[in-house]
């Protein structure tokens, strides 16, 4: 990308051109890139462009409020509460690639209601090059919307921030004025809390594990890392007042990356973990301890699952 602005005025003629009178849907996740591309293409089309938010209960803490308020200026915003659906489909199912095919199956169930309602005939994504890159390749199958082509037969898909990358994303979010928390705001996993809770999802650690994602990104802020990030990752014993649990263990981790394919694990001070180990136990009865994660990507990945 040569010049921000010119990058912005070509990306709405290309969508406007590529779209004319019809109508396109979005879907929103809350990360940088779909906003932004919602941001574009709204800019663009106006509300011949409905976006989609799927609330999967697998969000960060206020993540939905966020999203309610920052595209509140778009009419044609949909939020689908889809919390206890997502809850009811992984019920039981411990196997991470399992869980990954449950979510993505049925964010595009989801997703494919509202696109029909709305009789859509363009889908916009905010796909960027290294998805690109990455979804050649086999490591992990990632989320996103592209299963939806096979079920609905659009005239076309529209992908104006196909040849960017993450930190030129943020420039575009930045000059279109979208929010700080948006535009500044870390990478965050399609299948959501899913893959930061190791073994079945349950109401309980889900409740546990969006506390702790939230004490570490406020806790870690200053550390300006690429990824911070807590997950549930089995039981242990522990002391509470005077009683014995056989608590949850939560593993924090901090990441420094340019593109998330390699990444090295950050140096923290004593008391910011400290702090934040004593956050985490504080906020639920049933966290018995809190580990530091010190692997590196490779041989580790970023997420847990
Ligand atoms: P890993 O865990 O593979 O993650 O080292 C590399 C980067 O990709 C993000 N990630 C995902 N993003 N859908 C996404 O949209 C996914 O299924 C997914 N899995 C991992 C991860 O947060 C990190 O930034």
């Amino acid at each position: 990308m040569v010049n921000v602005d010119e990058f912005i005025e070509e990306a709405k003629a290309e969508i406007a051109e590529e779209i004319g009178d019809k109508h396109a849907v979005i879907g929103l996740s809350g990360g940088v890139d779909s906003s932004t591309a919602a941001a574009l293409a709204y800019e663009a089309i106006g509300d011949q462009l409905t976006a989609v938010y799927v609330d999967t209960g697998l969000m960060r803490k206020g993540e939905t409020d966020e999203i309610r308020e920052t595209f509140d200026y778009m009419d044609s915003l949909r939020i689908v509460e889809a919390q206890d659906r997502f809850l009811d489909e992984l019920e039981g199912e411990t196997d991470p690639e399992e869980k990954r095919h449950i979510i993505g199956e049925q964010f595009i169930r989801e997703f494919e209601t509202v696109a029909r309602e709305v009789d859509a005939d363009y889908l916009v994504q905010g796909t960027i090059y290294p998805d690109r890159i990455e979804s050649e390749g086999t490591i992990k199958s990632h989320h996103n919307v592209g299963g939806l082509p096979e079920r609905i037969d659009f005239d076309g898909i529209v992908e104006p921030m196909r040849d960017l990358y993450k930190d030129e994303v943020r420039e575009v979010a930045r000059a279109l004025d979208l929010e700080e928390i948006i535009s500044e705001r870390m990478p965050f996993p399609g299948p959501g809390l899913a893959v930061r809770i190791i073994g079945e999802v349950t109401a309980e650690k889900l409740e546990v594990a969006r506390e702790a994602n939230h004490v570490v990104e406020e806790e870690l802020e200053e550390y300006e890392p690429w990824q911070a990030l807590a997950a549930v990752i089995g039981k242990a014993t522990g002391v509470k007042g005077d009683n014995r649990v056989h608590g949850w263990v939560v593993a924090v981790r901090s990441v420094e990356s340019r593109d998330g394919m390699t990444a090295r694990a950050q140096e923290l001070d004593w008391d910011t973990l400290q702090r934040i180990q004593s956050r985490i136990t504080g906020a639920h009865e049933n966290v018995a301890r809190v580990v530091y994660d010190v692997t590196h990507k490779p041989p580790a990945t970023i997420e847990y699952e």
